[in-house]
């Protein structure tokens, strides 16, 4: 049991907002005033603090699923190349919980489709491929994988021509139920930290933390043009530019739920701030909401298969 004097010695001294921070739109839920702040810090990993409490998963009360929550659910949304992944990769391994990359889905799905020749537009025939994969999300070698139906597709679903299929797939209203359904499965336990487009609005609306990574189209385009670079893919830094301009378009314009800035959301703008940053402020952000963490049990989403 945390005594009362540890729980003290362990509280976080409220921070002023940075000053790339929007204002903190959030109100703490009346449960969260029962928590005290605990600080996060590497070594006090592995324990779970008895007095944390967690919300229901939006999931359980609307009766779609009897999944308990017994971890917090981390939510990050936002455009391509504002360094969601690396940060939700980052934020996770911190905190022992798992990441689960839900753009990876739609990459997948595309990847998949093309493979077996149908349309990316065709959505009767993408739902019938798609309601039968299943997903997961191994840590590799300190990298996150993604293994659809036991296979690797980690790298094959990162080339510029899946992307753009990954966005065409993602404007199926049926298509997206699924993946939406797939990914409260793997989540609505919590002890996850997601990231995508329709996160903290649709997926998890109650989750723990929900941020919003933003930053101007050029800064995205110069992040994305090193990593292409760094695989080999050989194109300018305009033609991200533009392919980055053509996804924020059908991502912000699509009738089936359009990036958002999820309400009660932490927006910030990394255009001028290091991976180092904005992971702090987020770490910060974290702690400032009293959550609290636990680690996985032993192997569970922390294995690296074998790949097939
Ligand atoms: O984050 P990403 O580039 O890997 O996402 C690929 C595509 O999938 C992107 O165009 C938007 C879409 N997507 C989505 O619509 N909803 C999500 N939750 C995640 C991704």
């Amino acid at each position: 049991m945390t005594s009362a004097s540890q729980v003290e010695a362990l509280r976080v001294p409220r921070r002023r907002p940075h000053k790339l921070e929007k204002p903190l739109a959030a109100k703490r839920s009346p449960g969260y005033d029962m928590i005290p702040i605990v600080q996060a810090d590497r070594q006090s990993l592995g324990k779970v603090m008895e007095h944390q409490t967690f919300g229901p998963p939006a999931t359980a009360r609307r009766g779609q699923s009897t999944c308990q929550r017994h971890a917090p659910i981390i939510t990050i949304d936002g455009p391509a190349g504002t360094g969601k992944s690396t940060l939700a990769l980052r934020l996770a391994s911190y905190f022992g919980w798992r990441y689960i990359d839900s753009g990876a889905m739609y990459r997948a799905v595309a990847l998949c489709a093309a493979e077996r020749g149908i349309p990316w537009t065709d959505e009767p025939a993408l739902v019938q491929l798609c309601a039968p994969l299943t997903f997961e999300f191994p840590f590799c070698g300190g990298q996150a994988a993604v293994h659809v139906d036991g296979r690797n597709v980690t790298q094959a679903i990162r080339s510029q021509a899946v992307g753009e299929g990954a966005s065409l797939v993602a404007t199926h209203p049926r298509l997206r139920a699924i993946l939406v359904d797939k990914q409260r499965q793997l989540g609505c336990a919590g002890g996850i930290v997601m990231d995508g487009r329709d996160i903290g609005t649709v997926v998890f609306p109650e989750a723990d933390v929900k941020f919003y990574l933003d930053a101007t189209p050029e800064a995205r385009g110069w992040r994305r043009w090193l990593e292409l670079q760094e695989r080999g893919e050989r194109t300018t830094l305009a033609e991200v530019i533009d392919a980055i301009g053509r996804r924020d378009q059908e991502d912000r314009t699509r009738q089936a739920s359009p990036l958002r800035v999820p309400k009660g959301a932490c927006s910030i703008d990394t255009t001028n701030l290091s991976v180092d940053d904005v992971f702090e402020l987020m770490v910060d952000k974290i702690k400032f909401f009293g959550v609290s963490f636990r680690t996985l049990d032993p192997g569970q989403g922390t294995r690296c298969p074998q790949s097939t």
